[in-house]
Order: C-alpha cells, then structure tokens, then sequence
C-alpha cells in the first residue's frame, strides 16, 4: 500500500505532529507550511522535508495530500481546515477546535461534505494513565460519574506575552480556551460525553493584565476561569483554568471523577509533564487506592499512529470533530456566563 502522504501547516506544535506521523510506517511527511522562513527552514532540515511553503493554500493545491495537520493559531483553525477538506485530505486540527461554535459547526459540515475525517488533537487522551481510566470507568468500576473537578492552573506563565495567545482576535480567549480546554475534554471523555444543560461561570484577568501592563504587552483575555457545568443525566463538572494565580505550584494539572462506586484522579507529578493516575474502590467495608499502571502490552499508539491506523484499518478514531463541538458550546456559554454573569442553556 502506498504511504499516506501528510502535510502539517505551522511549525510550533507542529513539529510534534511531524515526529508523530513520521513515527508510523504507513505515513510520510511530505510538506510542510508557515508563514515564517526562518522556521520552515529548521523544521524543513530537521526532518529531512524538501517541500516548504509560505503559503498553505498553494501547498494543499500542489502536493495531493491525504492528511493535514493544522497548527496555526486559533483564528485560522477553521479558513485551512476548510481548505483542506476541499483539497481531499482528512485533518487533524489542533486544539481548540475553532474560535467559536458557529466556526467548528462550519467544519464539520465541511468534514461532511467532504466524506473526510476530522480529529482534534485532545494530546492528553492519548497518555497510558488516560486511557488506563477510560478503561476502568468503561469496565464499570467507577460505577455512574456523578460529580468531576477538572483543572489546570499555573502559577505564572502567560504564553508568548503579548502574542496571538494573549488577543482575543486571534485566539478566542485565554486559559479557558487555552489548557481548560485539554482538562474539559478529558473529563468529558471519561463521563461519557452527557448532555450539558447550562453552565454558571467566572472569569477574571487582575494579574494577567498588570503583568502585560508592565511589559506594555497587549492583553484582552482572561488570566483565571472558572465554571460549573450541569447535564441531562444530573451530574455536574466544576472546571477551573490559568495561567496566573496565587498557588504553591508552578503547574497543576488535576481531575477527579466520583463515582457511586469508586472514584479516580489523574494529576501531574512534579509540576511538570509526567502523570499518575489512582482508582478508590470500597469493598466488604474496606477502602482501597490502587495505583493504575501502563497497561502490559504493545505500546498505546499515540494521537498521530491512532488517525493513521483508524484511516488505514477504516475504523472510527477518537477525538472526533463531534466532540470537539461539544467543547466549542461549552467554552462558548462558559465566556457568555461570565460577561453577564447569569446561568446560560445549552440549546439541544
Ligand atoms: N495539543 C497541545 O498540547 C498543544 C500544545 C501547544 C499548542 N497547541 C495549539 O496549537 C496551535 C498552535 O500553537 P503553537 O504553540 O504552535 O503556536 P506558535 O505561535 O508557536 O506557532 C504557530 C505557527 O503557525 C504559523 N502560522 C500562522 N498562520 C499561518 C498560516 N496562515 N499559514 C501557515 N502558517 C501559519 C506561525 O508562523 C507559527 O510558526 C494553537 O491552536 C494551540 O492552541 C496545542
């Protein structure tokens, strides 16, 4: 079979996406696409790819792609993913989905239409002690999720100040749609993806603001945010996202589920990037914790190897445009709650 030719638009995180399809033996890289020369040429000599283009339009006409990652900041998630759908190629869109909900309505049309895929890089599904929880809620050992807490906080790191992360215009908002993102999906994932009804939510920007002030950066996003969401099945989720706070850790990545007949937290270990995950069970009186290990066996593919194994073996892939909306309603009634600061509905 002839290899799925790839080609990833913007060379930040994008250059993850290009490690991780080049990681797969049915995948080539074969194009790669960004404003910026200087990076083009890096990631372009890094990887051993001949074909760089400025402009990524011109890359979707002329290489007759098969997939595409689009990388760029969030305001051009929806223009290329569109594009790329009308070139023929499936795309994996990085997170958020889009800007707003009437954006990634328009894409999954445009995935519809197109009779193509579309998956959104929701990363941290993808670690051992992730999906060692999905299984063990799927097994039922969690029993019905009634309640979760989800976050992410830091206690200083406003990214790239001044940059597309800090205005609105070009990424939609702040740590909401920036890491609680990643933290919303998780959490939705391992309760099944219930119905939302509405949300109750805060945010706030006091030291974000100050900060950007002092360094005469621009910055019209929130710094912290908070929100309470209900759903048809009557559970709730509380989720609590920034990037300044007055905490002891640098970076806390934190979700508990409570279950009716056990409960479960994934956290991160030393402020840093490395994961735990632990089950609470009860039994005959007793209680237990128990540790959740990588499950024995072949490595779990990563997001890159799963989008190439579902096209190849014609399976469904997870982290689908679906649910991706889902969080694109949510972040939007989350922002919505906290400019008039009333309850908003989800419409069904
Ligand atoms: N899944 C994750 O864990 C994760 C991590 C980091 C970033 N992200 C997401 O990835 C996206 C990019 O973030 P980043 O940190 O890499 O940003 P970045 O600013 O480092 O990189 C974005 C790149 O896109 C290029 N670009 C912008 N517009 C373009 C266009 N029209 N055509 C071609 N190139 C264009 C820029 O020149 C830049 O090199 C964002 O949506 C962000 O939320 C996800």
């Amino acid at each position: 079979m002839n290899k799925l030719r790839v080609g990833v638009i913007g060379l930040g995180i994008g250059r993850s996406h290009i490690r991780g399809f080049q990681s797969h033996p049915s995948a080539e890289v074969v194009a790669i696409a960004d404003l910026d020369e200087a990076r083009l040429k890096a990631s372009g000599d890094e990887f051993k790819i001949a074909n760089r283009y400025r402009d990524a339009q011109e890359m979707l006409t002329k290489e007759a792609l098969d997939i595409v990652s689009v990388c760029t900041p969030n305001k051009f998630h929806k223009p290329l993913t569109l594009a790329a759908f009308q070139a023929g190629c499936h795309v994996v869109c990085e997170k958020p989905m889009a800007m707003n909900t009437a954006e990634g309505r328009a894409m999954l049309a445009g995935a519809r239409k197109a009779g193509k895929r579309l998956m959104i890089n929701f990363s941290y599904r993808f670690l051992p002690q992730s999906r060692a929880i999905k299984a063990q809620v799927d097994a039922g050992a969690l029993g019905d999720i009634y309640f979760a807490r989800t976050m992410w906080l830091r206690r200083r790191y406003l990214p790239g100040l001044g940059g597309w992360f800090s205005r609105k215009e070009l990424s939609g908002g702040g740590p909401i749609i920036d890491l609680g993102v990643h933290r919303l999906d998780l959490a939705l994932w391992w309760m099944g993806y219930p119905r939302p009804v509405w949300v109750l939510a805060s945010t706030y920007n006091a030291i974000g603001s100050r900060i950007a002030k002092e360094n005469g950066a621009k910055f019209d996003v929130e710094d912290f945010g908070v929100a309470l969401i209900k759903f048809e099945n009557g559970a709730t989720l509380e989720l609590e996202a920034s990037w300044t706070s007055h905490i002891a850790e640098q970076e806390l990545m934190e979700t508990r589920l409570f279950g009716t007949r056990g409960g479960a937290v994934q956290r991160n270990l030393g402020e840093g990037y490395r994961f735990e995950a632990e089950l609470f069970v009860e039994k005959n009186g007793a209680h237990y914790d128990m540790k959740l290990h990588h499950p024995p066996g072949p490595e779990i593919p990563n997001q890159y190897q799963h989008f190439i194994d579902s096209i190849v073996r014609d399976q469904p892939h997870i982290a689908t445009g679906e649910e991706g909306l889902v969080v694109m309603e949510l972040l939007d009634a989350i922002y919505e709650s906290a400019a008039s600061g009333k309850p908003v509905p989800i419409k069904p």
